[in-house]
């Protein structure tokens, strides 16, 4: 894959529904484009998406090991509703020891430098070992969910993993994400509706007050600048 073939597709899916996006992908690289799921309403979406039009596209999630129990619960609850397998990757279960006998269990909250450490140790590993076999990788991102996503495009070339990765949702608003869970009765995280706009690991999300930015129960104690964790690098 390069960065020409990147730009090639954000001309081609330039204007597509996310559904036409799906299919797209699914002809193109076969069983070499899988869904990220973190089980959040987007990707909930896209995997209903995906599901409702007969897609194969196989789905992951990372299994930090550090996940809300509602977000357990959501993930057995997808499966069984959709009738699907989701690769659940964990992280090396020696370098999470070492991790925390090192530096304690809740490391993250002392410094930035720990706190990317166990992002690194608990996604970034995991999801290189998802991303196997694979030309391009689907995400859930929206550009309106923080200043860091607010010039990300359909397509983009992930220079890092030497990936093509996919936003078919780059363009949606909140309101679009909920009318369609609604309509479509796509089974969402319960986290959602107690302030909980987005959802990552149990320590290091909170709920958000009114008027507060989507991502700003992420890593909350951080500046906003340096809230992404390794994922979505660019
Ligand atoms: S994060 O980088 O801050 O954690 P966020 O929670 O906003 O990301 O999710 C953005 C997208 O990253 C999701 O739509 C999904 O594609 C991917 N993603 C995030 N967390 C996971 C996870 N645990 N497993 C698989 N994919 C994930
Ligand atoms: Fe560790 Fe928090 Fe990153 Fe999860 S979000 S991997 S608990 S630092």
């Amino acid at each position: 894959m390069s960065k020409t073939k990147a730009e090639e597709l954000n001309k081609i899916l330039s204007g597509k529904t996310a559904e036409e996006i799906l299919s797209f992908l699914a002809e193109e690289f076969n069983d070499r484009v899988a869904l990220s799921s973190s089980l959040g309403a987007e990707d909930q979406v896209l995997t209903d998406m995906l599901v409702k039009q007969k897609l194969s596209t196989p789905v992951f999630t990372l299994d930090t090991g550090r996940l809300f129990p509602e977000t357990y619960d959501l993930l057995d609850r997808t499966c069984q509703k959709y009738d699907i397998k989701i690769a659940t990757y964990f992280p090396d279960y020696k370098s999470v020891e070492e991790m925390v006998n090192e530096k304690g269990i809740n490391l993250f909250y002392k410094s930035v430098e720990n706190r990317k450490l166990c992002c690194h140790i608990r996604k970034i590993e995991p999801l290189k070992r998802a991303f196997k076999g694979l030309d391009a990788w689907i995400c859930g991102l929206r550009r309106s969910q923080s200043v860091t996503r607010a010039d990300m495009q359909t397509v983009e070339w992930d220079e890092g993993n030497n990936l093509i990765k996919i936003n078919p949702l780059i363009d949606w608003s909140e309101n679009e994400i909920w009318e369609y869970v609604d309509r479509n009765n796509v089974p969402v995280n319960p986290l959602h509706k107690k302030g909980y706009p987005s959802i990552g690991c149990q320590p290091c999300t909170r709920a958000i007050f009114p008027g507060e930015d989507i991502r700003a129960g992420r890593w909350w104690w951080e500046n906003p600048d340096t809230r992404e964790c390794g994922l979505h690098k660019k």
